[in-house]
């Protein structure tokens, strides 16, 4: 057993490097943790850093952390270094490559180690292809390593990776299969589990379909798979793989298999050589299981079906395109960060950590028909709901998450919304208010026939009059409101009898608990009426938009004197409690929407009012807590008044995510005064960051 546990490699990681910040030049700064391989909930590696570990100096983690090996060797001459992973090779001795930079762009994390006299550059590429709908459904990532000498002389070099079979699970106990494919241009391992349980998750890990790595199969190649040091112990002691497997199928820890590939690449000199790639992919088939009209259980299939019917046939396109791939996704990058740096260098920085972070949380799916063949137009996309509790298509998610669509793909967005429409269009669900999810548990969206989500009236209700109305504006499609309008107005009858006056409930920070009375709550549900408004006008109902219209200017009329602090110069965080305050990140709808229902002056004085009750890292959520979410502090630095305290918020985040104390991937929760973040990580709130870019 030459692994160390888990809990052994995060302290023996954190224990013994203990830096204020990396020693290396980290672009644009040093995160929490860098994305790897994230496309989908269950592609999800990341390289967790605290106050900084080198791409050797740790394994791999799953976002809810638990390793996932991916290692990675490069012979230089007859020196052999690690460069990927924590691998330990007993009875052979090899080096460690000296990290000299990090960066992470919108789509990449870039690493260059020096390895004696060569640097190598190594990319791993998460393709975030929104407007693709195929590219963007493909459960791939790759790897790709360049290598070029560092003192003029020519140097033979190779290069080593594999993963383990803890891609394939969240139970190392747990028996594994795996195959080698060697009979086309290209190799692959496939692995998975003996007894897979479909639609089973342990520990966030699904429990069914196949992880794949490959590379280009050429005179160069080689690979093995079996224990983790046999394999290993070959290639550092002699930069090659015997081409042999090992069939014995066993559990992940036992004598953990790996999968391994080794390349030459020959003689490289300072011209950089050409890329080696490798790609690593989680496939299943079927991916979710929904409720539909009848209350029946549909299987949905991944949207990937529609061009490609095995996995196979997903890789001889996906690793090829490699050059392609790269090329599109600098060009995102450099689109994406040229709109955010309009606001600020921090402000493009914490944007580019925030995509891949967004899109690996969804998948897109069709279905069958019922002569059996994939329905390509029947398009639903699903959203887990990561690491707070696992709900799926969390409507308070999506809401916060909804700037990304926005400016990324509206119809993912309605892909994304579709998914609860139809639920609730079928008459399964009972309330009268618009449901907060569509299962409690992904990837099982079984609805909430009783009617016992997570209650959220107002909240959803004005979440899905926002962006349905915004959806129906950016892309001028009626699809939502022509079909869903009677449900719209459910939902606005309901917003114009509770969110004046709200009653005792949560708001989507309901970690922080209900409350009768909240102000922001009030804003989010008055703009759901005004959204209904237009909505009406659209369908052709002139008297319902005039009246939907008059009652939200009266509701905004009414809640200026209802919020108002009557003591200091703020709006309260609930009616008739002076002292409190809180973030009226919800106007930020008013802004998107143009509505320009509340007077500016709100936004001028709450503007001037979060100067003076900053902290270190940020501004707090509200008067109850010190605790913060980088979301809304995005949210509220979009509609701020002046630029000073636009910047004082997005700093502030900036500041919190580089601040080297936290290690997991990109929490949104976090303490104002220690910038130190709570539970939650990877979720896609963040895609809420986009927010100034779409105003
Ligand atoms: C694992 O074993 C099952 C059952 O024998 C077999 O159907 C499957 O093809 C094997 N998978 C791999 C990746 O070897
Ligand atoms: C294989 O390696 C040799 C040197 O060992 C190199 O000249 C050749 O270009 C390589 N071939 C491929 C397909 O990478
Ligand atoms: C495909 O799905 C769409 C959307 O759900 C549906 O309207 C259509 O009837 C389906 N087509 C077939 C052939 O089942
Ligand atoms: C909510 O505010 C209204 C208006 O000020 C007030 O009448 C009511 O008592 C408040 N409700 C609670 C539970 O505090
Ligand atoms: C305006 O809408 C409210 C809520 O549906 C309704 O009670 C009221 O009768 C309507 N007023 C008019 C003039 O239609």
């Amino acid at each position: 057993m030459f692994r160390p546990l888990l809990s052994l490699t995060i302290s023996l990681g954190l224990a013994s490097i203990v830096r204020s910040a990396p020693p290396w030049n980290a672009q644009p700064f040093s995160p929490p943790s860098y994305p790897l391989a994230v496309r989908s909930p269950y592609l999800s590696a990341w390289l967790p850093q605290g106050s900084g570990l080198a791409l050797n100096e740790v394994w791999p983690e799953f976002w809810g952390g638990g390793v996932v090996g991916w290692a990675g060797f490069v012979r230089v001459d007859t020196t052999t270094y690690s460069f990927l992973g924590l691998p330990a090779v007993p009875g052979a001795t090899f080096a460690k490559a000296v990290q000299k930079s990090a960066k992470f762009t919108a789509t990449q994390s870039v690493f260059v180690l020096q390895a004696g006299p060569v640097d190598l550059t190594v990319t791993f590429l998460s393709p975030v292809e929104p407007k693709d709908l195929l590219k963007q459904s493909l459960p791939f990532s790759y790897l790709s390593v360049v290598a070029a000498s560092r003192d003029g002389a020519s140097h033979n070099v190779a290069v080593y990776t594999d993963i383990s079979a803890e891609w394939v699970s969240g139970d190392n106990a747990l028996r594994a299969n795996w195959t080698t494919t060697t009979d086309s241009g290209i190799l692959t391992h496939q692995t998975r589990l003996v007894n897979p349980t479909v639609y089973g998750e342990v520990r966030d890990r699904i429990q069914h379909g196949s992880s794949y790595y490959s590379t280009a199969k050429t005179a160069n190649t080689t690979f093995q798979t079996g224990a983790d040091t046999v394999v290993r112990a070959n290639f550092v002691s002699s930069g090659a793989l015997p081409n042999t497997e090992d069939k014995e199928s066993r559990a992940i820890n036992d004598r953990w298999p790996v999968f391994a590939f080794a390349q030459k690449l020959g003689a490289v000199t300072s011209t950089p050589s050409a890329p080696v790639v490798f790609t690593v992919g989680h496939v299943r088939d079927p991916i979710i299981q929904y409720i539909v009209k009848g209350n029946t259980l549909q299987d949905r299939l991944p949207y990937f079906l529609t061009r490609y019917a095995t996995a196979a046939q997903i890789i001889a396109d996906f690793l090829p395109d490699y050059t392609k791939a790269l090329g599109r996704a600098n060009a995102m990058d450099a689109q994406v960060r040229t709109d955010a740096l309009k606001i600020s260098e921090d402000y493009a920085a914490i944007v580019d950590l925030s995509v891949r972070q967004t899109f690996g949380s969804i998948e897109l799916s069709v279905s069958r028909s019922s002569n059996g063949a994939i329905n390509a137009t029947d398009i639903l996309v699903f959203m887990k709901e990561i690491s707070s509790n696992g709900n799926m298509n969390t409507v308070d998610v999506i809401f916060p998450a909804w700037p990304a669509f926005l400016y990324f793909n509206p119809e993912l967005g309605r892909y994304l919304l579709e998914v609860l429409f139809r639920y609730q269009e079928s008459g399964l669900y009972p309330n009268k208010w618009a449901i907060h999810d569509i299962g409690a548990s992904y990837p099982k969206a079984l609805g909430h026939n009783d009617g016992g989500d997570e209650p959220m009236p107002v909240e959803e209700s004005g979440n899905m009059l926002i962006m349905a109305l915004s959806y129906t504006r950016k892309t001028g499609n009626r699809y939502i409101i022509d079909t869903y309008g009677r449900l719209l107005d459910q939902w606005n009858q309901f917003l114009i009898e509770d969110s004046l006056i709200p009653n005792n409930q949560l708001s989507t920070d309901d970690f922080a608990g209900p409350l009768a009375n909240q102000t922001n709550l009030a804003i989010k549900g008055i703009i759901g009426i005004k959204a209904m408004a237009e909505v009406a006008g659209l369908l052709g109902n002139a008297g319902e938009a005039a009246n939907y219209s008059s009652i939200a200017a009266s509701y905004v009329t009414q809640w200026e004197t209802l919020s108002a602090s009557k003591t200091q110069p703020h709006r309260t965080l609930g009616y008739n409690s002076d002292s409190s305050w809180g973030l009226t990140y919800n106007l930020y709808s008013d802004k998107l929407l143009k509505f320009n229902l509340f007077p500016q002056r709100i936004y001028d004085q709450q503007t001037a009012w979060y100067a003076t009750v900053a902290r270190e890292f940020g501004v707090p959520l509200d008067t109850r807590h010190e605790w913060t979410k980088t979301d809304w502090e995005i949210w509220t630095a979009a509609i701020a008044s002046t630029k000073e305290v636009r910047d004082l918020f997005i700093s502030s985040v900036r500041k919190y995510a580089a601040n080297g104390l936290n290690r997991q991937p990109f929490g949104d929760w976090y303490e104002t005064p220690s910038g130190r973040v709570n539970g939650f990580r990877a979720r896609p709130v963040v895609g809420g960051h986009l927010a100034l870019l779409d105003l």
